[in-house]
């Protein structure tokens, strides 16, 4: 079984990502054939400055390899290292039409944000379909709000099979349960581009202060607070220990306990978390080298899979 997914170097990676998206392929890079790659075609849409995102690239590996990236286990590469992705796409362009991509949730919620679209944004989800489609991949794991996404992928992997002839295995989607998308600061979905975000690594002080910003109501020390509902319980539910929250969960139905203990408490259990990885990122960012070296590395694995993918896709259509 083949596992792929992908993560935008749009700056260092935050909760959202880890818990959506990156601890499940962690996981899931035992079981199987582990691809994983920086998509620095993709984080091009919103039209990075150019030093930033070679910075970019190389912070999301130091992050990936500090969180337990096995470069055994896994095929870890920079998606424009095997450039055949965009001929793919190119290929996929041809057979969806406008209206199937006008329909994307992640463009309309763009361009309601006001952001400026270019034909790269509009497209986006294309070349994600050729990302998987050209590594053959049977499972995805991604976090909730690549849904629609992946849902785009199986349907070009089959309106090309019937076209052309069984050239793509037609991927499963693995959407974490009981994790929903995860909420930033303002309680939106966290995202760079919303700036709402916590990094996983960063200055304990600076950590602290994003924390202390986590939007709440506005109940009073002594009212009693819904869990549920909060943002603080939300992302201190995916990174406490059960006990931990079940307390949180007592504190907030019993009063006398406010927001400022309970952004506290989150804050300690971040420290707790990512700390020792913290170490282990510091450790591997002494290397610049040897972590180009594993990104070189995997991309020479990833363009053999792909080259092979690209012939049978050539012929297929009559390129060949
Ligand atoms: P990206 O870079 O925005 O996010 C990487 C992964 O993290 C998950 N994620 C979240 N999950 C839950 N709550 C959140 N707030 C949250 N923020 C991010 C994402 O669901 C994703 O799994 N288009 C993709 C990158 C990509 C890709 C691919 C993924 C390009 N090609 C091929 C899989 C397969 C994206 O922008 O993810």
């Amino acid at each position: 079984m083949r596992i792929l997914s992908g993560f935008q170097p749009s700056g260092t990676l935050h909760l959202g990502n880890y818990f959506g998206a990156m601890l499940p392929n962690l996981e899931f890079q035992k079981l199987g054939e582990s691809y994983l790659f920086i998509a620095d075609y993709h984080a091009l849409t919103t039209s990075p400055d150019p030093e930033a995102l070679r910075q970019r690239v190389f912070d999301v590996a130091l992050d990936f390899l500090a969180c337990g990236l096995d470069v055994n286990h896994t095929v870890f590469f920079r998606q424009s290292d095997v450039p055949e992705v965009t001929e793919l796409m190119w290929i996929l362009n041809t057979i969806t039409t406008v209206g199937f991509l006008e329909r994307a949730h992640s463009y309309k919620d763009k361009i309601a944000k006001g952001f400026m679209p270019n034909a790269g944004l509009f497209t986006y989800p294309v070349l994600m379909a050729a990302d998987i489609l050209l590594y053959q991949s049977d499972l995805v794991p991604v976090g909730k709000d690549q849904k629609q996404h992946l849902e785009i992928t199986r349907d070009l992997a089959i309106r090309f099979n019937e076209r052309y002839g069984e050239v793509f295995t037609v991927p499963d989607g693995h959407i974490a349960e009981n994790v929903a998308v995860i909420p930033g600061l303002d309680g939106q979905k966290m995202s760079k581009s919303y700036n709402n975000t916590i990094p996983l690594f960063g200055a304990p002080k600076a950590i602290r202060k994003l924390v202390m910003s986590i939007v709440t109501d506005s109940k009073g020390l002594e009212d009693v607070k819904e869990p549920e509902t909060c943002n603080v319980a939300k992302l201190y539910k995916l990174i406490a220990s059960g006990e931990q929250y079940n307390e949180l969960c007592r504190n907030y139905r019993a009063g006398n306990y406010g927001y400022g203990h309970a952004k506290q408490a989150l804050f300690e259990a971040i420290q707790a978390y990512f700390g020792p990885m913290q170490a282990k990122r510091d450790e591997f960012a002494k290397d610049p080298g040897e972590v180009w070296n594993i990104l070189n590395k995997g991309a020479e694995r990833a363009r053999n899979t792909a080259a092979a993918t690209m012939e049978k896709v050539r012929r297929a259509v009559g390129l060949r």
